[in-house]
Protein backbone atom coordinates (compact mmCIF):
# COMPACT_ATOMS: atom_id res chain seq x y z
CA UNK A 1 0.00 0.00 0.00
CA UNK A 2 1.56 3.20 -0.91
CA UNK A 3 1.64 6.25 1.83
CA UNK A 4 2.49 8.51 -1.45
CA UNK A 5 1.15 11.87 -1.79
CA UNK A 6 1.71 13.12 -4.97
CA UNK A 7 1.95 16.59 -5.34
CA UNK A 8 -0.33 18.35 -8.41
CA UNK A 9 0.87 21.96 -7.97
CA UNK A 10 -1.75 25.09 -8.38
CA UNK A 11 -1.33 26.98 -11.63
CA UNK A 12 -2.77 29.66 -9.46
CA UNK A 13 -0.24 30.62 -6.61
CA UNK A 14 -0.50 33.66 -4.29
CA UNK A 15 1.56 36.33 -5.72
CA UNK A 16 4.58 36.72 -3.34
CA UNK A 17 3.96 39.94 -2.56
CA UNK A 18 0.21 39.23 -1.31
CA UNK A 19 1.76 36.17 0.98
CA UNK A 20 4.42 38.79 2.19
CA UNK A 21 1.65 40.52 3.23
CA UNK A 22 -0.36 37.80 4.74
CA UNK A 23 2.46 36.15 6.91
CA UNK A 24 3.08 39.90 7.87
CA UNK A 25 0.14 39.99 9.78
CA UNK A 26 -1.20 36.73 10.32
CA UNK A 27 -3.85 36.49 12.92
CA UNK A 28 -4.84 32.80 13.14
CA UNK A 29 -7.49 30.75 11.07
CA UNK A 30 -8.07 33.31 8.83
CA UNK A 31 -5.43 33.00 5.30
CA UNK A 32 -4.79 29.60 3.98
CA UNK A 33 -1.13 28.37 1.75
CA UNK A 34 -2.17 27.37 -1.87
CA UNK A 35 -2.42 23.39 -1.39
CA UNK A 36 -4.38 20.60 0.37
CA UNK A 37 -4.12 17.03 0.99
CA UNK A 38 -6.73 14.83 0.15
CA UNK A 39 -7.43 10.94 0.10
CA UNK A 40 -10.85 9.19 -0.17
CA UNK A 41 -11.89 5.93 1.85
CA UNK A 42 -14.70 3.43 0.39
CA UNK A 43 -15.76 0.52 2.51
CA UNK A 44 -14.59 -1.60 -0.64
CA UNK A 45 -11.69 0.01 -1.86
CA UNK A 46 -10.04 1.46 1.36
CA UNK A 47 -7.78 4.40 0.70
CA UNK A 48 -7.47 5.55 -2.61
CA UNK A 49 -6.38 8.88 -4.39
CA UNK A 50 -3.70 10.22 -1.93
CA UNK A 51 -2.86 13.83 -3.28
CA UNK A 52 -1.64 17.07 -2.64
CA UNK A 53 -3.50 19.38 -4.76
CA UNK A 54 -4.87 23.14 -5.17
CA UNK A 55 -6.56 24.46 -1.94
CA UNK A 56 -10.24 24.28 -3.50
CA UNK A 57 -13.64 23.81 -2.25
CA UNK A 58 -15.17 20.61 -1.94
CA UNK A 59 -18.37 19.68 -3.36
CA UNK A 60 -20.77 18.09 -1.18
CA UNK A 61 -24.22 16.16 -1.97
CA UNK A 62 -26.68 17.95 0.51
CA UNK A 63 -27.30 14.47 1.96
CA UNK A 64 -23.50 13.77 2.74
CA UNK A 65 -23.80 12.01 5.97
CA UNK A 66 -21.57 14.65 7.95
CA UNK A 67 -23.86 17.08 7.21
CA UNK A 68 -26.59 15.04 9.02
CA UNK A 69 -25.28 13.12 11.64
CA UNK A 70 -21.82 15.10 12.33
CA UNK A 71 -19.52 11.96 11.96
CA UNK A 72 -16.28 14.06 11.58
CA UNK A 73 -13.32 14.41 13.49
CA UNK A 74 -10.38 16.84 13.15
CA UNK A 75 -6.26 17.21 14.51
CA UNK A 76 -4.23 20.46 15.09
CA UNK A 77 -0.37 21.06 15.04
CA UNK A 78 2.16 23.29 13.56
CA UNK A 79 5.25 23.45 11.36
CA UNK A 80 8.01 25.68 13.19
CA UNK A 81 10.76 27.32 10.79
CA UNK A 82 14.27 27.23 13.11
CA UNK A 83 16.60 29.94 12.71
CA UNK A 84 18.31 28.22 10.05
CA UNK A 85 15.70 28.21 7.68
CA UNK A 86 15.15 24.30 8.65
CA UNK A 87 11.44 23.00 8.74
CA UNK A 88 10.24 21.29 11.82
CA UNK A 89 6.84 19.48 12.84
CA UNK A 90 6.60 19.02 16.93
CA UNK A 91 5.21 15.32 17.87
CA UNK A 92 3.04 14.17 14.82
CA UNK A 93 3.16 11.14 15.80
CA UNK A 94 0.89 11.59 19.06
CA UNK A 95 -1.56 13.48 16.54
CA UNK A 96 -1.52 10.70 14.18
CA UNK A 97 -2.34 8.27 17.17
CA UNK A 98 -4.78 10.78 18.15
CA UNK A 99 -6.25 11.20 15.19
CA UNK A 100 -6.55 6.80 14.81
CA UNK A 101 -8.72 6.90 18.32
CA UNK A 102 -10.80 9.63 17.36
CA UNK A 103 -11.48 7.62 14.15
CA UNK A 104 -12.17 4.54 16.15
CA UNK A 105 -14.76 6.32 18.48
CA UNK A 106 -16.23 8.24 16.01
CA UNK A 107 -16.68 4.48 13.84
CA UNK A 108 -14.41 6.30 10.69
CA UNK A 109 -11.53 4.54 8.92
CA UNK A 110 -8.30 3.88 9.91
CA UNK A 111 -5.78 6.10 8.66
CA UNK A 112 -2.09 4.82 9.13
CA UNK A 113 0.51 6.83 10.90
CA UNK A 114 2.55 6.76 8.00
CA UNK A 115 -0.37 8.32 5.66
CA UNK A 116 -1.07 10.76 8.21
CA UNK A 117 2.61 11.89 8.47
CA UNK A 118 3.30 11.66 4.44
CA UNK A 119 0.02 14.11 4.07
CA UNK A 120 1.19 16.38 6.13
CA UNK A 121 5.23 16.72 5.43
CA UNK A 122 3.96 16.63 1.55
CA UNK A 123 1.69 19.82 2.18
CA UNK A 124 4.43 21.66 4.07
CA UNK A 125 6.88 20.89 1.11
CA UNK A 126 4.50 22.32 -1.18
CA UNK A 127 3.58 24.99 0.96
CA UNK A 128 6.68 25.93 2.21
CA UNK A 129 7.05 29.67 1.40
CA UNK A 130 4.00 29.93 3.83
CA UNK A 131 6.03 28.86 6.84
CA UNK A 132 6.64 32.32 9.03
CA UNK A 133 10.15 33.28 9.66
CA UNK A 134 9.44 33.14 13.50
CA UNK A 135 10.31 36.26 15.61
CA UNK A 136 8.70 34.45 18.96
CA UNK A 137 6.31 31.89 17.90
CA UNK A 138 4.69 32.39 14.38
CA UNK A 139 4.25 29.14 12.75
CA UNK A 140 2.70 27.48 10.11
CA UNK A 141 -0.94 25.63 12.23
CA UNK A 142 -1.90 22.43 9.96
CA UNK A 143 -5.67 21.04 10.39
CA UNK A 144 -5.79 17.63 9.32
CA UNK A 145 -9.58 16.37 9.18
CA UNK A 146 -11.78 13.31 8.31
CA UNK A 147 -15.84 13.13 7.46
CA UNK A 148 -18.18 11.18 6.22
CA UNK A 149 -19.11 12.27 2.88
CA UNK A 150 -21.34 9.24 1.61
CA UNK A 151 -24.82 10.34 -0.18
CA UNK A 152 -27.37 8.84 1.80
CA UNK A 153 -30.10 9.36 4.97
CA UNK A 154 -29.75 7.04 7.71
CA UNK A 155 -27.49 6.72 10.86
CA UNK A 156 -24.63 3.88 9.98
CA UNK A 157 -21.34 4.40 9.50
CA UNK A 158 -20.06 5.37 6.47
CA UNK A 159 -19.02 3.59 3.16
CA UNK A 160 -17.47 6.92 2.19
CA UNK A 161 -15.40 8.74 3.78
CA UNK A 162 -13.42 12.35 2.56
CA UNK A 163 -9.31 12.59 5.02
CA UNK A 164 -7.92 16.10 3.73
CA UNK A 165 -5.15 18.75 5.79
CA UNK A 166 -5.27 22.70 5.19
CA UNK A 167 -2.69 24.83 6.25
CA UNK A 168 -2.76 28.55 7.85
CA UNK A 169 -0.42 30.43 9.07
CA UNK A 170 -0.40 31.86 12.40
CA UNK A 171 1.35 34.76 14.06
CA UNK A 172 1.58 35.71 17.69
CA UNK A 173 -1.14 34.30 20.03
CA UNK A 174 -0.83 37.30 22.14
CA UNK A 175 -0.59 39.98 20.20
CA UNK A 176 0.55 42.76 22.68
CA UNK A 177 2.67 40.21 24.88
CA UNK A 178 1.36 37.40 27.13
CA UNK A 179 -2.07 37.88 28.78
CA UNK A 180 -3.78 36.02 31.39
CA UNK A 181 -7.63 34.81 30.60
CA UNK A 182 -10.54 34.53 32.71
CA UNK A 183 -12.54 31.65 32.93
CA UNK A 184 -16.41 30.84 33.54
CA UNK A 185 -17.00 27.50 35.40
CA UNK A 186 -20.27 26.09 33.73
CA UNK A 187 -22.91 24.94 36.31
CA UNK A 188 -25.29 24.68 33.76
CA UNK A 189 -22.70 22.90 30.52
CA UNK A 190 -20.82 19.85 30.99
CA UNK A 191 -18.41 19.12 28.07
CA UNK A 192 -18.52 15.19 28.25
CA UNK A 193 -19.78 12.24 30.56
CA UNK A 194 -18.01 8.74 31.20
CA UNK A 195 -18.47 6.91 27.86
CA UNK A 196 -19.14 9.99 25.07
CA UNK A 197 -17.14 11.40 23.21
CA UNK A 198 -15.16 13.85 25.76
CA UNK A 199 -11.59 12.09 24.40
CA UNK A 200 -12.19 12.31 20.85
CA UNK A 201 -11.50 15.58 18.82
CA UNK A 202 -14.74 15.09 16.53
CA UNK A 203 -16.46 18.23 15.26
CA UNK A 204 -19.26 17.79 17.59
CA UNK A 205 -17.75 18.27 20.97
CA UNK A 206 -17.41 22.16 19.69
CA UNK A 207 -20.93 22.49 18.78
CA UNK A 208 -22.09 21.57 21.83
CA UNK A 209 -19.58 23.90 23.74
CA UNK A 210 -20.69 26.85 21.65
CA UNK A 211 -23.83 28.02 24.11
CA UNK A 212 -21.49 27.48 27.04
CA UNK A 213 -18.85 29.89 25.19
CA UNK A 214 -21.54 32.50 25.01
CA UNK A 215 -22.50 32.20 28.72
CA UNK A 216 -18.86 32.70 29.62
CA UNK A 217 -18.96 36.50 27.48
CA UNK A 218 -22.32 37.33 28.81
CA UNK A 219 -20.07 36.92 32.38
CA UNK A 220 -17.54 38.55 30.89
CA UNK A 221 -15.09 36.31 30.86
CA UNK A 222 -12.78 34.71 27.91
CA UNK A 223 -13.27 31.19 28.17
CA UNK A 224 -15.73 28.34 29.65
CA UNK A 225 -13.83 26.16 32.80
CA UNK A 226 -15.91 22.90 32.42
CA UNK A 227 -16.46 20.57 35.41
CA UNK A 228 -17.32 17.03 35.10
CA UNK A 229 -20.80 15.58 34.59
CA UNK A 230 -21.25 13.16 37.30
CA UNK A 231 -21.66 15.68 39.42
CA UNK A 232 -18.19 15.24 41.27
CA UNK A 233 -17.34 19.18 41.29
CA UNK A 234 -14.09 18.20 39.88
CA UNK A 235 -12.40 20.41 36.65
CA UNK A 236 -12.36 19.09 33.30
CA UNK A 237 -10.81 21.29 30.74
CA UNK A 238 -11.19 24.38 29.17
CA UNK A 239 -12.70 24.45 25.59
CA UNK A 240 -9.73 24.03 23.34
CA UNK A 241 -7.04 23.66 26.25
CA UNK A 242 -6.69 21.35 29.35
CA UNK A 243 -5.91 22.78 32.84
CA UNK A 244 -2.91 22.68 34.89
CA UNK A 245 -2.27 23.94 38.51
CA UNK A 246 0.83 25.08 40.36
CA UNK A 247 1.58 24.07 43.89
CA UNK A 248 3.57 25.89 46.37
CA UNK A 249 5.35 22.69 48.05
CA UNK A 250 6.17 22.43 43.94
CA UNK A 251 3.93 19.77 42.24
CA UNK A 252 2.52 20.33 38.43
CA UNK A 253 -1.21 18.99 38.67
CA UNK A 254 -3.31 18.30 36.16
CA UNK A 255 -7.21 16.30 35.85
CA UNK A 256 -6.70 12.50 35.16
CA UNK A 257 -7.49 11.28 31.77
CA UNK A 258 -10.92 9.68 31.13
CA UNK A 259 -13.55 12.16 29.65
CA UNK A 260 -10.74 15.11 28.59
CA UNK A 261 -9.01 15.37 25.37
CA UNK A 262 -5.58 13.98 25.53
CA UNK A 263 -3.79 17.20 24.81
CA UNK A 264 -0.04 16.74 23.44
CA UNK A 265 1.11 20.03 25.19
CA UNK A 266 -0.51 18.35 28.38
CA UNK A 267 1.93 15.52 27.94
CA UNK A 268 4.70 17.24 27.23
CA UNK A 269 3.97 20.00 29.98
CA UNK A 270 4.02 16.59 32.59
CA UNK A 271 7.26 15.16 30.87
CA UNK A 272 8.99 18.23 31.17
CA UNK A 273 8.01 19.39 34.72
CA UNK A 274 11.12 18.00 36.42
CA UNK A 275 13.20 20.52 34.33
CA UNK A 276 11.35 23.11 36.30
CA UNK A 277 11.91 21.45 39.78
CA UNK A 278 8.24 20.24 39.43
CA UNK A 279 6.36 16.66 40.37
CA UNK A 280 3.69 16.09 37.60
CA UNK A 281 0.79 14.87 39.96
CA UNK A 282 -2.63 13.38 37.44
CA UNK A 283 -5.62 13.68 39.80
CA UNK A 284 -8.97 14.53 40.26
CA UNK A 285 -8.87 18.38 41.12
CA UNK A 286 -12.21 19.65 42.74
CA UNK A 287 -13.75 22.92 42.54
CA UNK A 288 -13.76 22.73 46.15
CA UNK A 289 -10.03 22.65 46.19
CA UNK A 290 -9.61 24.98 43.66
CA UNK A 291 -10.96 27.75 45.54
CA UNK A 292 -10.09 27.03 49.02
CA UNK A 293 -5.94 26.58 47.77
CA UNK A 294 -6.70 29.79 45.14
CA UNK A 295 -7.78 31.48 48.81
CA UNK A 296 -4.72 29.64 51.26
CA UNK A 297 -2.10 30.87 48.81
CA UNK A 298 -1.19 27.29 48.35
CA UNK A 299 -2.30 26.85 44.75
CA UNK A 300 0.22 29.95 43.53
CA UNK A 301 -0.51 29.39 39.58
CA UNK A 302 -3.18 27.84 36.76
CA UNK A 303 -2.48 27.60 33.34
CA UNK A 304 -4.05 26.23 30.10
CA UNK A 305 -2.23 24.11 27.92
CA UNK A 306 -2.58 23.59 24.28
CA UNK A 307 -0.95 23.59 20.56
CA UNK A 308 -2.71 27.02 19.61
CA UNK A 309 -1.61 29.25 22.65
CA UNK A 310 1.42 26.90 24.07
CA UNK A 311 0.92 28.01 27.64
CA UNK A 312 -2.30 30.03 28.67
CA UNK A 313 -1.97 31.93 32.32
CA UNK A 314 -5.69 31.38 33.63
CA UNK A 315 -5.45 34.25 36.14
CA UNK A 316 -9.38 34.47 37.11
CA UNK A 317 -12.37 32.51 37.57
CA UNK A 318 -16.07 32.83 38.06
CA UNK A 319 -19.18 31.08 38.59
CA UNK A 320 -22.75 31.48 40.25
CA UNK A 321 -22.71 33.23 43.04
CA UNK A 322 -18.41 33.26 43.39
CA UNK A 323 -15.32 34.84 41.76
CA UNK A 324 -11.78 34.33 42.43
CA UNK A 325 -7.87 34.95 41.18
CA UNK A 326 -5.04 33.08 41.27
CA UNK A 327 -2.25 34.87 43.15
CA UNK A 328 -2.23 38.96 42.37
CA UNK A 329 -4.07 37.49 39.17
CA UNK A 330 -1.13 38.16 37.03
CA UNK A 331 1.03 35.43 34.66
CA UNK A 332 2.92 33.32 37.47
CA UNK A 333 6.86 32.54 37.18
CA UNK A 334 6.77 28.72 36.37
CA UNK A 335 3.81 29.18 34.19
CA UNK A 336 5.86 31.62 32.16
CA UNK A 337 9.19 29.68 32.23
CA UNK A 338 7.39 26.69 31.09
CA UNK A 339 5.75 28.40 28.04
CA UNK A 340 9.55 29.25 26.90
CA UNK A 341 11.11 26.12 27.44
CA UNK A 342 8.20 24.51 25.33
CA UNK A 343 9.18 27.37 22.27
CA UNK A 344 12.44 26.54 23.16
CA UNK A 345 12.28 22.96 21.93
CA UNK A 346 9.52 23.74 19.09
CA UNK A 347 11.69 26.59 17.77
CA UNK A 348 15.28 24.80 18.48
CA UNK A 349 16.45 27.20 20.58
CA UNK A 350 17.38 24.48 22.79
CA UNK A 351 18.09 20.49 23.00
CA UNK A 352 15.59 18.46 21.84
CA UNK A 353 16.25 15.37 24.59
CA UNK A 354 12.55 13.54 24.10
CA UNK A 355 13.56 13.64 20.11
CA UNK A 356 10.09 14.92 19.65
CA UNK A 357 11.23 17.30 16.52
CA UNK A 358 10.55 15.72 12.89
CA UNK A 359 12.39 17.41 10.48
CA UNK A 360 10.53 18.12 7.56
CA UNK A 361 12.50 20.50 5.49
C1 LIG B 1 -10.88 20.31 24.14
C2 LIG B 1 -9.42 20.45 24.01
N1 LIG B 1 -8.65 20.15 25.07
C3 LIG B 1 -7.30 20.23 25.02
C4 LIG B 1 -6.65 20.61 23.85
C5 LIG B 1 -5.16 20.68 23.82
O1 LIG B 1 -4.64 19.64 23.04
P1 LIG B 1 -3.23 19.80 22.30
O2 LIG B 1 -2.25 20.13 23.36
O3 LIG B 1 -2.99 18.46 21.69
O4 LIG B 1 -3.39 20.89 21.32
C6 LIG B 1 -7.40 20.93 22.72
C7 LIG B 1 -6.75 21.33 21.47
O5 LIG B 1 -6.56 20.52 20.61
C8 LIG B 1 -8.82 20.85 22.80
O6 LIG B 1 -9.57 21.15 21.73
Amino acid sequence: MTTDFPLFRTTKPTPEAERENILAAPGFGQYFTDHMASAVWTSADGWQDRKIGPLEPFSLHPSAAVLHYGQEIFEGLKAYRHADGSVWLFRPEANARRFARSAERLALPQLSVEDFLASIEELVRADEPWVPVSTGEESLYLRPFMFASEVFLGVRPAAQVTYSVIASPAGPFFASGIEGVTLWISSKFTRSAKGGTGEAKCGGNYAASLAAQVDAKQHGCDQVMYLDSAGDNTLEESGTMNVCLITADGRLVTPALGTILEGVTRDTVLTLAGDLDLVPEERPITLGELRSRAADGSITEVFAAGTAAVITPMVGFKGEGYEFTIGDGTPGKHTLAMREHVLDIQFGRTEDKHGWMRRVL
